[in-house]
């Protein structure tokens, strides 16, 4: 039997308190990271997973902006659904608000001021799992920032914890997540945690307990981004600029990775080109079109 390919999710609400008052009226995944809105990189990231069903999960308030920008994907080769999160009740409560469309499948789930750059194998072996969870392990300089995870001299993964104030390892859980469809039941059995919110690493240490989490550790030609504060905001644009202008190619530009991926064919491309406005995005998407779909 084939296994079917797994659903996604992006998760892009909360109240970007930490980039105030730059949120003050824009919607956080909104902001610029260089030259695009900073939803267009975890977007990338799932398209290049090959993934195609996503559905975008965010607040009242941004929900309607994001489904402006995005619509419903059909221009991208892939179909978008939106959900509301009406309070930041906890990154696992994704799985709560999407479990209708979650259904019986397999999901991965990435917040949407992740960025990753670099050679994604990690990401689409992790999406061959058929049982269990897998969650992925990156070295920062600053583990105490997020969830942290220790290994055991064997390489094995041994504890979990968000935000500690002694961090066991230097490894960091990048928001970038893939599991089974039993998620959803898991994630039913979860009580908030002391600041009211369901824990991704609650639901990551279920699967750890059971013996069914698998932690790949990303190696440093990985780069892994966040843009929670003003200063990783610029220091990512900063690293997209570099890129972009050393190798004249763009990083996440979604009608490009929808051509290179196959999910639409050069003709839809070339139509989609007349509708964009005159400028440096269009003629890098004209190129594009003229060089044809060589593989990514
Ligand atoms: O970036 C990776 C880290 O993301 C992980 O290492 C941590 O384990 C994980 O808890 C998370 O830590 P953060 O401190 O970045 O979490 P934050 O509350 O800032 O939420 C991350 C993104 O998810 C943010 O863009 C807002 C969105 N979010 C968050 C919550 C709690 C929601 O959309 N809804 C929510 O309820």
């Amino acid at each position: 039997m084939v296994a079917m390919t797994k659903k996604a999710i992006l998760l892009a609400g909360g109240a970007g308190s930490r980039l105030f008052p730059l949120t003050q009226i824009v919607c956080k995944q909104l902001l610029p990271v260089y030259d695009k809105p900073m939803i267009c990189y975890p977007l990338a990231t799932l398209m290049l997973g090959g993934l195609r069903e996503i559905l975008v999960i965010s607040t009242p308030k941004d929900l309607p902006v994001l489904r402006n920008f995005l619509g419903d994907g059909r221009q991208l080769g892939i179909k978008l659904d939106y959900a509301e999160q009406p309070k930041p009740e906890g990154i696992a409560q994704a799985f709560l608000i999407g479990a209708k469309f979650v259904e019986d499948r397999g999901v991965s789930l990435i917040l949407g001021d992740n960025i990753f750059y670099g050679k994604l194998d990690f990401f689409r072996e992790a999406l061959a799992l058929k049982r269990g969870a897998c969650v992925f392990g990156y070295q920062v300089r600053d583990p105490q920032r997020y969830g942290v995870i220790e290994f055991d001299e064997s390489g094995r993964a041994i504890s979990l914890e968000e935000k500690p104030h002694n961090p066991r390892s230097q490894f960091a859980v990048p928001g970038l997540y893939v599991y089974d469809q039993r998620v959803v039941e898991f994630c039913q059995a979860l009580k908030p945690s002391a600041r009211g919110e369901i824990e991704i690493t609650d639901l990551n240490r279920r699967y750890l307990e059971n013996g069914e989490l698998q932690v790949k550790r990303l190696g440093r030609g990985i780069a892994w981004l966040d843009t929670g504060t003003p200063t990783s905001l610029l220091e990512a644009s900063n690293y997209i600029a570099t890129i972009e202008h050393r190798q004249g190619m763009k990083i996440a530009c979604l009608e490009e990775i929808a051509l290179r991926m196959g999910f639409i064919q050069a003709d839809a491309l070339s139509s989609l080109i007349d509708r964009l406005p005159k400028g440096d995005y269009r003629d890098y998407l004209q190129r594009v079109a003229d060089d044809g779909p060589i593989p990514r």
